[in-house]
């Protein structure tokens, strides 16, 4: 379109706008978006020159402000000296061994979960796994690394993000002059906004009353000093990591789940796998974070589920200095699309791209596929930092319930993706829980 160039087509259907760039015109498609210019690129060489090789020439794309402006410039959108302070201050926090201990969180939080569902189970009603994981994810993470919970905010906080990601989500593609008008939309988008502020302040506020340092992450920001000043991190910046953490640890993973959920009620042979190994190992025991090495399957059918539907659908950098991409200039301010949907589809490296197929994870079959063509945690120094730690949880999750449930979708229920800030199932995911006989379950609820 004239003046907007593609961006009335992205409003309407980013991933699949992306996804038809890229199959009609190859590695690297120059896209016109609004006042924005930039490529949409595909080579496994070019992302990895995008995110790792020449990363100093690139920051977060103006898209990311959006999540700034509402959310605060913390480690997610930060750049620079206070992405870098930001990054080293957290990093600990996610030790290899720090992260067994908090998989002991992960599972009990899974087992309560777990102990609920026996009466929606028996009730045989769909229940909105969507929602389900939401509030699993939410527990853990607000238990692991911020050691709390939400107080009075805690019913509140999952129709907040929905409300929070949807208004950013759509706005991330609009100019900006209709995003601030005082519609009832936008009031309910600030409504969110309070809620958030609200349950992030209790976080803060009940550390500070109890002021024990449980060596998690909120109390290494809490402690923090900066090594020239010796000042510790401001009140407003601390609140901005809490919302950082709390957004990008709960939703993603939340979604990881409940794609994983849809499509192994699409795939009666997977999901009978996925039992048998669970079983076989198991022995009816509830899943440990040392049982997970002996479950490659539970791991393989999470990575092909995080490469159909990768919560972090896609991301974009902004070019600092001119910089050659593919053969193409790609001038100074120009942006890179790094379209993890579109690049886990790409026929050159994943053969029948749409199917769900577990064993491509096979270490005979990744072989010789090229690292960055499978990117759902992103890649180079910003990297998600919470790679591990979403991995852990949702294995011990995904064991946990599948060792004693099954599930179906809902009859007639329309699945379909919906690209906002992370990729969400677009009405929700209602599926009915079948309990399993052939487990030997312990119910009780976890012991805390
Ligand atoms: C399946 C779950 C998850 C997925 C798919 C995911 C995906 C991503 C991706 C793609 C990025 C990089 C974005 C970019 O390069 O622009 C990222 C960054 C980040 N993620 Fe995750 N993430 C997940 C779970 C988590 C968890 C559990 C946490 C925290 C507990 C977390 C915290 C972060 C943070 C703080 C960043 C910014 C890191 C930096 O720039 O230094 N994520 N994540």
């Amino acid at each position: 379109m004239p003046l907007l160039g593609m961006l009335p087509a992205i409003r309407r259907d980013p991933a699949g706008v992306f996804m038809r760039a890229a199959r009609q015109f190859g590695d690297v498609v120059y896209l016109k978006i609004g006042p924005r210019r930039g490529y949409l690129i595909t080579n496994p060489e070019d992302i990895r020159h995008v995110l790792q090789d020449n990363a100093r020439n690139y920051h977060k794309s103006p898209l990311y402000g959006k999540l700034r402006m509402y959310l605060g410039n913390g480690l997610l959108t930060s750049e620079d000296q206070l992405w870098l302070r930001q990054r080293r201050i957290a990093q600990p926090a996610f030790h290899r061994q720090r992260m067994a201990a908090l998989a002991g969180v992960m599972a009990d939080a899974a087992r309560d979960a777990a102990a609920r569902w026996q009466s929606l189970a028996s009730g045989g009603q769909p229940v909105d796994v969507d929602e389900e994981m939401m509030r699993l994810t939410r527990t853990v993470v607000v238990r692991a690394l911020l050691g709390a919970d939400l107080g009075p905010f805690t019913s509140k906080i999952d129709q907040a993000w929905t409300t929070i990601n949807q208004h950013i989500g759509e706005s991330f593609w609009s100019l900006g002059f209709t995003d601030r008008l005082p519609t009832p939309k936008y009031r309910r988008f600030q409504a969110a906004l309070a809620v958030l502020r609200g349950a992030v302040d209790h976080v803060i506020a009940e550390r500070r009353r109890g002021a024990a340092d449980s060596g998690d992450l909120l109390s290494m920001m809490m402690s923090a000093r900066d090594e020239e000043t010796g000042e510790a991190m401001n009140d407003e910046q601390l609140r901005v990591e809490v919302t950082t953490f709390l957004l990008a640890g709960q939703e993603t993973t939340s979604l990881a789940l409940t794609w994983t959920w849809y499509l192994l009620s699409q795939h009666p042979g997977a999901q009978r796998r996925l039992e048998d190994e669970i079983d076989v190992v198991l022995n009816g025991r509830p899943p440990e974070y040392s049982d997970l090495v002996n479950l490659p399957y539970l791991r393989m059918v999470i990575d092909e589920a995080m490469r159909l539907y990768p919560p972090a659908w896609g991301f974009s950098r902004q070019a600092l200095a001119d910089d050659r991409l593919g053969g193409f200039r790609l001038p100074r301010g120009w942006l890179a699309f790094v379209i993890p949907y579109v690049l886990h589809r790409l026929p050159a490296f994943w053969p029948d791209p749409e199917a769900f197929d577990p064993e491509r994870f096979s270490p005979e079959r990744s072989a010789d596929r090229p690292k960055f063509v499978y990117i759902p945690f992103g890649a180079g120094p910003r990297q998600c930092i919470g790679n591990q730690f979403a991995l852990i949880e949702t294995q011990l999750s995904v064991a946990t319930f599948a060792q004693l449930y099954r599930l179906h979708l809902a009859p007639g229920h329309k699945v379909e993706p919906w690209p906002l800030i992370t990729l969400r199932p677009r009405f929700g995911m209602p599926m009915t829980i079948e309990r399993r006989t052939r487990s030997l379950p312990r119910l009780e609820p976890a012991s805390r």
